[in-house]
C-alpha cells in the first residue's frame, strides 16, 4: 500500500519488512532487475520476478526493502533451508546503487538470520552486487568472500570442433532416474574443492540430492532443460562418471548450470566432450548463446572453458558467513 511508503518527515530512509509491502510497492524495482538481468546477462528473470510478487502478495516472504523519500531504493529476500540461510535476491536500484545501501540490506538479512538459533551458515550468490575485493562486507569477522566469474559463449561464432576423450566412454541424456547416482557424484567431485566452501550442498550426497532437485524443479538457474543435460558413463563399467546439466535463461540463452567428473577419470576428454556436447544441442535446438558461472580461483576449469570460447562478462562475489 503506497501510504505506507511515506515514510515520517524526519526519516528520509528506512528499512521496511517485506510483509508491509505489497506487490505494488515493489513493482518498478522489479521491472528495472528484470531489464538489468536481460541486458546485462541475457537473462529472463521474469519467473523469479513473478516468485517474489506472488510470495510478496500473500506476505509470505521474508525479507527487507530500503525505502526512501517513499520510494523503494532496493530490497532483499531471505530463505532459511534447515540449519543454512540464503539470501535469495538482493538489487538496488541502478541510479541509487551504493555498497552502503546494498550493505544495509545485507546487513538486515544477517541479523534476521542470525537472529534464528537452528541458523549455522549464511550463503549468498548475487549477480548483481559487482565485486570488490576491497568491498566492505557487514558481519565480516564470520565472513568469506569467492570470486565468481560469468561467462559466456557466442553459439552463433563457437567452433565446437570433435571431442577428443581419451577412455572408453559414452553419453547419454539426463533421466530423473540418474539423480541419486549423480547425487553421489557431485558429493565425490566436490570433495575438499573451493566450490564446496561456497555451497554446503555440495558436501554430501544428501545436499547434492537437493542441489539437483533445485535446479531441475525451480527457476532460480534457468528452466531445467532436459535434451542439452548430459550423464557420462565409463564404457567398461558402465559407471556414472560425469555430468553435465543445462537450463534456458532465455528461449535463445543456454545456461551449464552443472557440469562435473569423477577425480578417478579426470583430465582424460570427458569434460571437454559433455561441455561440447550439451553447447551443439542448445545451438541445433535455437540457443545464439550461453552462460556459466565458475569460481575464479578453479583454473583448470576456467581455462577449460576459455578454450572452449566462453569470456568472463562479469565478476561477482559469493559470500559465506560461518561461527558466528
Ligand atoms: C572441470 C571438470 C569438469 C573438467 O573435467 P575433465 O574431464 O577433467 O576435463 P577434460 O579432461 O575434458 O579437460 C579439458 C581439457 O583440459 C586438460 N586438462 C584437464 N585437467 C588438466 C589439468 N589439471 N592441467 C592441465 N590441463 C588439464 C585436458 O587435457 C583437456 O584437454 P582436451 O579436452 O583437449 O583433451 C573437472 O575437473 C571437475 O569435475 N572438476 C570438479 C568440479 C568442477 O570444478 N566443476 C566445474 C564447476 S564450474
Amino acid at each position: 500500500m503506497a501510504a505506507r511508503l511515506h515514510p515520517a518527515p524526519d526519516q528520509h530512509r528506512e528499512i521496511v519488512d517485506l510483509r508491509r509491502l505489497s506487490a505494488r510497492d515493489l513493482e518498478p524495482l522489479l521491472e528495472e532487475e528484470c531489464h538489468a538481468w536481460r541486458n546485462e546477462l541475457e537473462w529472463d528473470f521474469e519467473k523469479s520476478a513473478d516468485l517474489v510478487r506472488r510470495f510478496v502478495g500473500m506476505s509470505a516472504l521474508t525479507g527487507s526493502a530500503l525505502v526512501e523519500d517513499g520510494r523503494v531504493a532496493g530490497y532483499m529476500y531471505y530463505v532459511l533451508e534447515e540449519d543454512k540461510g540464503l539470501i535469495g535476491d538482493l538489487y538496488v536500484r541502478h541510479e541509487l546503487r551504493t555498497v552502503e545501501r546494498e550493505n544495509l540490506l545485507i546487513a538486515s538479512a544477517l541479523d534476521a538470520m542470525i537472529d534464528c538459533p537452528s541458523v549455522t551458515r549464511i550463503e549468498s550468490q548475487l549477480m548483481m552486487l559487482h565485486h570488490d575485493a576491497a568491498r566492505p562486507a557487514p558481519r565480516a569477522d564470520y565472513l568469506s568472500v569467492f570470486e565468481r566469474n560469468f561467462m559466456r559463449i557466442d553459439l552463433k561464432r563457437a567452433v565446437l570442433g570433435k571431442g577428443n576423450p581419451r577412455r572408453p566412454m559414452y553419453v547419454e541424456k539426463w533421466s530423473d532416474h540418474y539423480h541419486d547416482a549423480a547425487a553421489q557424484l557431485i558429493a565425490t567431485a566436490y570433495a575438499g574443492h573451493i566450490d564446496s566452501r561456497i555451497n554446503d550442498q555440495y558436501r554430501s550426497p544428501g545436499g547434492a540430492r537437493r542441489f539437483l532437485h533445485n535446479i531441475v524443479q525451480y527457476p532460480g538457474c534457468g528452466v531445467f532443460y532436459r535434451p542439452a543435460s548430459l550423464v557420462a558413463f565409463e564404457g567398461v563399467s558402465g559407471t556414472l562418471c560425469g555430468i553435465s546439466l543445462a537450463s534456458l535463461v532465455t528461449p535463445e540463452t543456454g545456461h551449464v548450470t552443472q557440469i562435473c567428473v569423477s577425480p578417478s577419470v579426470r583430465g582424460t576428454g570427458i569434460g571437454h566432450e559433455l561441455l561440447r556436447q550439451s553447447l551443439s544441442t542448445l545451438r541445433e535446438m535455437g540457443c545464439t548463446s550461453a552462460s556459466l558461472t565458475v569460481t575464479a580461483a578453479n583454473e583448470d576449469a576456467v581455462a577449460l572453458y576459455e578454450r572452449v570460447g566462453f569470456e568472463t562478462i562479469r565478476r561477482f562475489s559469493a559470500f559465506a558467513w560461518e561461527g558466528f
